[in-house]
């Protein structure tokens, strides 16, 4: 079982509270035990007091000049049963229950004292008194149960103890409330946690927070911080070694095309070109590295106002000498589609996503880009009738390195998994669908739109660039 911290500290507080009200009704008890031995005591005194008043003489002995209508009314009790006992000088009984015990100790003339006794198994108190007569010392003794004597003792412990018990749970189901209490900012930093972005990470901040957690949330920004810098550290290493390797594959490009040129034995040349291809393919890998490394996640975006519009229009020759190449019919249905994003890294993320249906997508085919906004939201949306992408493989196609195992072709399987960090540094998210003519790939970038911007909009653009060869 988890350890929680209510239960704990309850525990801890009901154990020591318990024990507490315990010592406190054993005191209770004695103080109440004390108050009804005084009070009943002295009650117990006057049948003693008055029977021995009536003791006469009679020749050589004494006797109880008592008629038994009076003695059994001093014995009424209603709820105790009262029993005496008169012993001569001689300590012979002249009267009452010969089963009393002896007072415990020798009284002196006029004095008293109240004992506790056994009479028949049963516990009595007994209120003794001496009384002098002419041939000696005669011993009135009173007994009586203790019935109501416990019930007083009860119903005081009763009037001491619950008030105490009641106090103790309350005090408990206050702790109770007041760790719930008290426990509510880490809530409030569980969901700051919880809500964040996985590319979020600033520290946490420690306002409004209690001062016993700031030393967790120190101890959490100091490992965001390490995150952070080891994060930065990969993300340099992998650009350094990326522009590193630039140079050279772009030496070793520029010499293989040179050397093709020269006229050479034909195994020459056809080694040349592999080398040329295997160095397009590492120069093309190493700028989807380099360009990954970028879009994953660092510092938060600086974020400005961008229109997919533009971001497209800047590319749009390349494209289109691209796919006249390859006799494919590209075309553009373009409106302001506006965002707060990095520039850089959504024209990547535009270039990956019509790289792919240029490069798979069958000679003859044809390619719409599109941008505008839809439900409220700016998106840049490719469509082609190539292939498409299997269901089952819809989520796979976004992880680094994986290509589908029929494609052919160029690529090192880094553009989607480019295109959905760029998409998650924007909040963004990307669909994959098939097209309404059931036919190829319909890939969706969708935006936070940015309302209506104060620059200017871009014109519209509906083209279709037809390939010439057609
Ligand atoms: N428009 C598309 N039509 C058919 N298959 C596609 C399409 N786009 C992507 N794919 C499949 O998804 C795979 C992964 O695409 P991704 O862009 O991540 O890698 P790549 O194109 O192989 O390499 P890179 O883009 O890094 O050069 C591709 O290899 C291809 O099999
Ligand atoms: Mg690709």
């Amino acid at each position: 079982m988890q350890s929680s911290l209510r239960r704990h500290l309850t525990y801890w507080l009901l154990g020591p509270l318990l024990l507490l009200v315990a010592a406190g009704s054993l005191v209770s008890y004695r103080i109440a035990l004390n108050a009804a031995t005084k009070a009943y005591d002295s009650s117990l005194l006057d049948p003693v007091l008055a029977i021995a008043s009536h003791l006469r003489h009679a020749g050589n002995s004494i006797e109880l000049d008592l008629p038994s209508i009076a003695i059994e009314a001093l014995r009424i009790d209603t709820e105790d049963r009262v029993f005496f006992q008169v012993l001569g000088p001689g300590r012979e009984l002249i009267a009452g229950t010969p089963r009393l015990p002896a007072p415990p100790e020798r009284l002196a003339p006029a004095e008293h004292i109240f004992y506790d006794a056994k009479l028949e198994g049963e516990s009595v108190r007994v209120a003794a008194a001496a009384v002098k007569v002419e041939t000696g010392i005669a011993i009135v003794q009173v007994a009586e149960t203790l019935i109501k004597r416990d019930k007083l003792v009860l119903e005081l412990l009763v009037a001491s103890t619950v008030p105490q018990v009641l106090i103790a749970f309350a005090a408990v189901a206050l702790l109770w409330l007041g760790i719930g209490l008290g426990l509510r900012p880490l809530d409030r930093l569980r969901d700051e946690i919880a809500a964040r972005s996985p590319r979020d990470l600033r520290p946490v901040s420690e306002r409004d927070k209690p001062q016993e957690v700031s030393s967790l949330i120190g101890a959490l920004n100091q490992l965001l911080a390490r995150l952070n810098a080891a994060i930065a550290s990969q993300q340099r290493f992998i650009s350094n070694a990326a522009h590193q390797l630039r140079t050279p594959l772009a030496g070793l490009k520029t010499h293989a095309e040179l050397a093709r040129r020269e006229p050479s034995t034909s195994e020459l040349r056809s080694l040349l070109d592999m080398i040329a291809g295997e160095t397009q393919r590492t120069s093309h890998l190493v700028n989807q590295l380099l360009t990954l490394a970028r879009a994953e996640p660092g510092e938060t975006p600086s974020g400005q106002p961008v229109n997919f519009h533009e971001i497209v229009g800047r590319d749009v020759r390349d494209w289109v000498q691209r796919a006249v190449g390859k006799n494919i019919d590209l075309g553009f249905e373009l409106e302001d589609a506006w965002t707060l994003g990095e520039p850089l890294l959504l024209r990547e993320l535009a270039a990956n996503l019509v790289d792919n249906a240029l490069a798979y997508t069958q000679a003859g085919g044809s390619v719409t880009v599109r941008t505008g906004v839809r439900n409220g939201e700016s998106i840049l949306e490719v469509e082609d009738n190539g292939p498409g992408i299997p269901e089952a493989e819809r989520e796979k196609v976004f992880e680094r390195f994986y290509r589908l195992p029929a494609t052919g072709g160029e690529g090192c399987g880094l553009g989607l998994s480019i295109v959905s960090e760029i998409a998650g540094r924007h909040n963004a998210r990307v669909d994959l669908a098939r097209p309404a003519g059931d036919r190829g790939t319909l890939i969706r970038a969708v935006f936070p739109r940015l309302a209506a911007q104060a620059a200017q909009p871009a014109r519209p653009l509906s083209t279709r660039a037809v390939p010439t060869s057609r």
